[in-house]
């Protein structure tokens, strides 16, 4: 049995959460109800990692873009308005169908959706894309092994040189620590598990990867602390 640390208590738990199941069915669950009841969650305008990753995307004459789990899309249309083509995938149906509903007939002929969950290997051939984005999504409830099998993923998928761009939050936000643990430092508060991360988990999934750049910044109301992680497919 594999043994994970369990950072936040810092101590070694057996297999933490090995078969988490049942608590991606009900995040999934929970995610597809809470956007149906929040058209606009997170607001109409991109976020602040997003209008990043659309300029950096830009400036490097990149294409091809993968964006893991893109919610209602505020990003996802971010980067289409700059020229990309975006492939947008999460394991909530609806929102995906929501973005192609507010990119309209211009940017929708660069957009591609796919309803997948990030468990599983990604349904694209390897070296498919200039670039991934991905905010929130590597803070969700996935367990560190289902971290390292993502992130070996995102390696497969691009292309070499590809850039990946992701924001997690980390051990100094607020909520660390609060409600209740599911082991392996991720937290269930207000139906929402956080994985939050601490720098040997960012350097842990960068294995494969130059790490080019960890910036912090706050985002909402709490505010949430997360680090905006860049780093390259060597
Ligand atoms: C915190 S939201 C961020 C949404 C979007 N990136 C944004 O910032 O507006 C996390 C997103 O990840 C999706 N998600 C969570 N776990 C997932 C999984 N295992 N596979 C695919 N998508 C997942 C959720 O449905 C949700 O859309």
């Amino acid at each position: 049995m594999s043994k994970l640390r369990d950072r936040g208590a810092g101590k070694l738990v057996a297999g933490a959460a090995p078969a988490d199941d049942h608590v991606i069915g009900d995040q999934r669950r929970h995610w597809e109800e809470t956007f149906a009841a929040n058209p606009e969650m997170y607001g109409p305008e991109p976020s602040e990692p997003g209008r990043y990753a659309a300029t950096r995307f830009v400036a490097e004459e990149l294409s091809a873009v993968l964006e893991l789990g893109a919610g209602q899309g505020r990003d996802t249309l971010e980067l289409l308005r700059h020229g990309l083509e975006v492939h947008a995938l999460d394991f909530a149906p609806d929102a995906l169908v929501g973005i192609a509903a507010l990119a309209g007939p211009e940017l929708a002929g660069r957009l591609r959706t796919t309803v997948h969950d990030v468990r599983s290997a990604l349904p694209y051939p390897e070296r498919s894309f200039d670039a991934c984005y991905s905010h929130m999504l590597f803070t969700m409830a996935l367990t560190t092994e289902e971290l390292d099998a993502l992130a070996g993923e995102v390696h497969r998928v691009l292309r070499p040189g590809g850039l990946c761009i992701y924001t997690v939050r980390h051990t100094g936000d607020a909520h660390y620590g609060a409600g209740r643990s599911l082991g392996d430092d991720r937290y269930e508060n207000g139906g929402f598990v956080i994985h939050f991360f601490d720098r040997s988990l960012v350097e842990r999934l960068a294995a494969r990867f130059d790490l080019e750049d960890v910036t912090a910044f706050e985002e909402g109301s709490l505010p949430r602390q997360l680090w905006r992680v860049t780093m390259r497919r060597a």
